[in-house]
């Protein structure tokens, strides 16, 4: 079986992704070319610029599954949201106007600003998690406020949250910062699975391959097979189970 992608822009024009059907077209071959079988398509919603609701991203995903047949794309698709937390969404999930990773409204892919953990979060995250869905929150080894105090994400894990890590950021794409602190995020076993998050930027591109391959490397096969067992579980609905400890803190940071 071909990879699970869970997070990515290649709907066209409906987000700062694909900018039209021509590219998201190539970008859903360049994902087959790097080994994806399966895409979750996941616009963002309510991040501030970008509000796609949930009966628009069905209609939109329907669309472009005729054009990937159409082509002889052999993509598989399905409708999804990058949902941001805000202080909306509670009312947003309470009026099902959220798509979730899976069809069982299981699991949520939860992003925050690139730079801030809000706090109220921690709040929200529970009210989240008592209505029986479970938050993966999205790229946490690009969030600044999360680097430089892992403790944030880890009182989140404590709540029950999962984790989805950028394949670029492992692989390098995103500097040597962010590259480090993936790297410590998975040994201290705080990632759950791989995604693209492919936007039609070079930046961006498709490298889940390289990451899985470089996980297969540096953490063992077992590890890369595990984070794609946890893609495939999320896609259907079924516990992932997250056995992780606290990041270790780094030398320098003690120098003063
Ligand atoms: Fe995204």
């Amino acid at each position: 079986m071909g990879y699970i992608d869970l997070h990515c822009h290649i709907l066209p024009g409906i987000d700062d992704g694909s900018p039209d059907m021509e590219t998201s077209l190539g970008l859903a071959k360049a994902a087959v070319e790097n080994g994806i079988e399966y895409a979750l398509l996941t616009p963002h919603h309510m991040n501030g610029r970008y509000v796609n609701h949930r009966n628009d991203v069905l209609r939109y995903t329907s669309e472009f599954k005729r054009k990937l047949e159409e082509n002889n794309i052999p993509l598989k698709v399905f409708p999804g949201q990058e949902v941001r937390i805000n202080g909306d969404l509670l009312e947003a999930i309470d009026n099902d106007d959220i798509l979730y990773a899976d069809e069982d409204n299981t699991y949520m892919m939860l992003e925050f600003p690139s730079e801030d953990v809000p706090a109220y979060t921690e709040k929200m995250i529970f009210q989240i998690i008592s209505r029986g869905i479970t938050p993966v929150i999205v790229h946490p080894e690009r969030n600044t406020a999360i680097i430089n105090d892992p403790t944030k994400l880890e009182r989140l894990l404590n709540s029950g949250c999962l984790t989805q890590i950028t394949a670029s950021s492992y692989v390098g794409t995103f500097g040597k910062t962010v590259q480090e602190f993936t790297e410590r995020l998975i040994a201290a076993g705080q990632g759950v699975t791989f995604a693209s998050d492919a936007h039609a930027l070079a930046k961006r591109d498709y490298e889940l391959d390289q990451a899985y391959k470089k996980m297969s490397k540096e953490f063992g096969v077992d590890k890369a097979r595990e984070y794609q067992d946890n893609a495939k579980a999320i896609i259907n609905g079924e516990p992932v189970q997250m056995y992780w400890k606290p990041i270790k803190k780094k030398k320098r940071f003690w120098l003063f």
